[in-house]
């Protein structure tokens, strides 16, 4: 008996069931299959001549049951079209839905590049040429839990030239974005018996979480105007910190604290984890190189698509010092951790090609003329509120005046005009949780056409709290 057929080109699996009570089973397989979707709407179905063949039914048993479901809604017959999947009416119980709140209508969320410059005919073409180039190897996981070689061959050059990162192709680890790469350095250092991993306060939330979820106590890092305070990183055995740009204070870690970083880590045997999320993004000097440049064997490296290119396509890479990379790999090298290989080795070509460099210079240009516009704008409207962080990064940092309205206010009020930015406290935690009150404004989030309307109303928002006319 057969239990599945094609419907016009569309395979359909169906279980009439046993020999008797045949009708009643296939009436039963065609409602479940139109009510859960894989029989859509406007579906026509086989002549019941046909069918009958197919199942090797009774051509009789399968016009009942269609007139069955004609009557009870689920089909249309249509004189000359046959027999038809009908409309569905609305589900009587709403599907549950794991939704993240929507983009507020002005975003200057920080963190997020501008997803509407994704460069999709050079991507598209590097995809082309990364097809062509493919073996068949290219359609199973990458057999090196290190990734495919094409892209770290390329990464190597390019960190090497843009970031002055010291490797070889054989010390990269593509990853799933940074978020990966640092899971599994907090599973990697905790199988080596780490207890700490210390990381900046101000910082991403969600990374602290990340960290906490592989086992590891989460430990602080407090951060001044010069970066982070290596000296409060207490026992920890490993440090994260943000030397290029930290996050979300926007400035360079200062040239004492990146040499007390890398004395830390030789004097104590501990690891230090560069997040170089966008270090690309440097507008009025050369760009901050890496710190791992200067201490290849105790600094795991990490960077990513993210901010270059796009966060959605899960690409990051880690450069691991070679007494770790065995261990790192040990747990890397699982099914469910694996990178998608068409886009290693679509990256690869794109990188090969100039494309990512020609890319990140458009990219760079563009977001500087926005921080420019961004800080004209507040200087000339709203002087009292302090822009700080410009020089490098996708986002800036407001400070907001002492005696004025206080961040959660002043960020409710945004809310309200359908501005989305992030308040300073929402990085803070103790000990560190004491800060000036401030926002953190990501300026490359709307698309350029968007960008104008964006500003104005972060600005008109920001005048009435804080504007030379505004109340004391
Ligand atoms: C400080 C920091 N590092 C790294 C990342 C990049 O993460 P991923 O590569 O997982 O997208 C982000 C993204 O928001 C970030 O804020």
């Amino acid at each position: 008996m057969r239990s599945s057929w094609a419907i016009g080109d569309v395979d359909l699996y169906l279980e009439p069931g046993p020999v008797r009570g045949r009708r009643s089973g296939l009436e039963r397989a065609l409602r479940a299959a139109i009510v859960d979707g894989r029989l859509a709407p406007g579906t026509r179905l086989p002549s019941s001549r046909a069918l009958a063949v197919d199942l090797a039914m009774a051509r009789n048993t399968i016009a009942e049951a269609y007139a069955q479901l004609v009557a009870e809604g689920y089909l249309i017959a249509r004189r000359g079209a046959g027999t038809l999947v009908a409309e569905r009416p609305a589900d009587p119980v709403p599907v549950p839905v794991y939704a993240r709140p929507s983009a507020p209508r002005f975003d200057l969320r920080p963190g997020r590049p501008d997803l509407s410059a994704f460069p999709r005919a050079r991507w598209a073409a590097a995809q082309r040429r990364a097809l062509a180039a493919a073996g068949p190897d290219a359609f199973w996981p990458s057999v090196d839990p290190r990734g495919r070689i094409e892209l770290r061959e390329r990464l190597a050059d390019y960190l090497g030239r843009v970031r002055g990162v010291r490797t070889r192709p054989d010390r990269i680890v593509v990853c799933a974005g940074y978020a990966q790469g640092l899971f599994l350095l907090g599973h990697t250092l905790a199988a080596r018996g780490a207890r700490r991993i210390a990381m900046e306060v101000p910082g991403m939330p969600f990374l602290r979480d990340i960290v906490a979820r592989t086992g590891v106590e989460v430990g602080t890092v407090a951060v001044d105007r010069h970066g982070a305070r290596i000296d409060t990183a207490g026992d920890a055995d490993a440090i994260v910190l943000t030397p290029a740009n930290q996050s979300p204070m926007g400035v360079p870690l200062h040239p004492d604290r990146r040499a007390a970083a890398l004395r830390w880590a030789a004097e104590t045997g501990g690891v230090v984890i560069e997040d170089d999320y966008d270090g690309e993004f440097r507008y009025d000097r050369h760009p901050v190189g890496a710190l791992q440049g200067l201490g290849a064997e105790h600094v795991v490296y990490a960077g990513t698509a993210s901010k270059m290119l796009s966060p959605g396509l899960r690409l990051g890479w880690l450069v691991v010092p070679p007494y770790l990379l065995d261990d790192l790999l040990a747990v890397r090298d699982r099914p469910e951790l694996a990178v998608g290989t068409l886009d290693q080795l679509t990256l690869a070509e794109f990188i090969a090609a100039g494309d990512l460099d020609r890319h990140v210079r458009r990219a760079r240009l563009a977001y500087r003329d926005r921080r420019d516009r961004l800080v004209a704008e507040l200087a000339r409207r709203v002087p009292a509120v302090r822009v700080c962080g410009i020089a490098a990064g996708l986002q800036v940092r407001l400070e907001l005046p002492e005696d004025g309205p206080g961040e959660e206010e002043t960020r409710a009020l945004l809310a309200r005009r359908g501005v989305g930015v992030h308040r300073m406290g929402w990085y803070h935690l103790p000990p560190y949780a004491e800060h000036p009150p401030g926002l953190v404004v990501g300026y490359a989030a709307p698309t350029a056409a968007a960008f104008a309307g964006t500003l104005e109303a972060l600005v008109a928002a920001l005048a009435e709290l804080f504007g030379p006319k505004a109340a004391p």
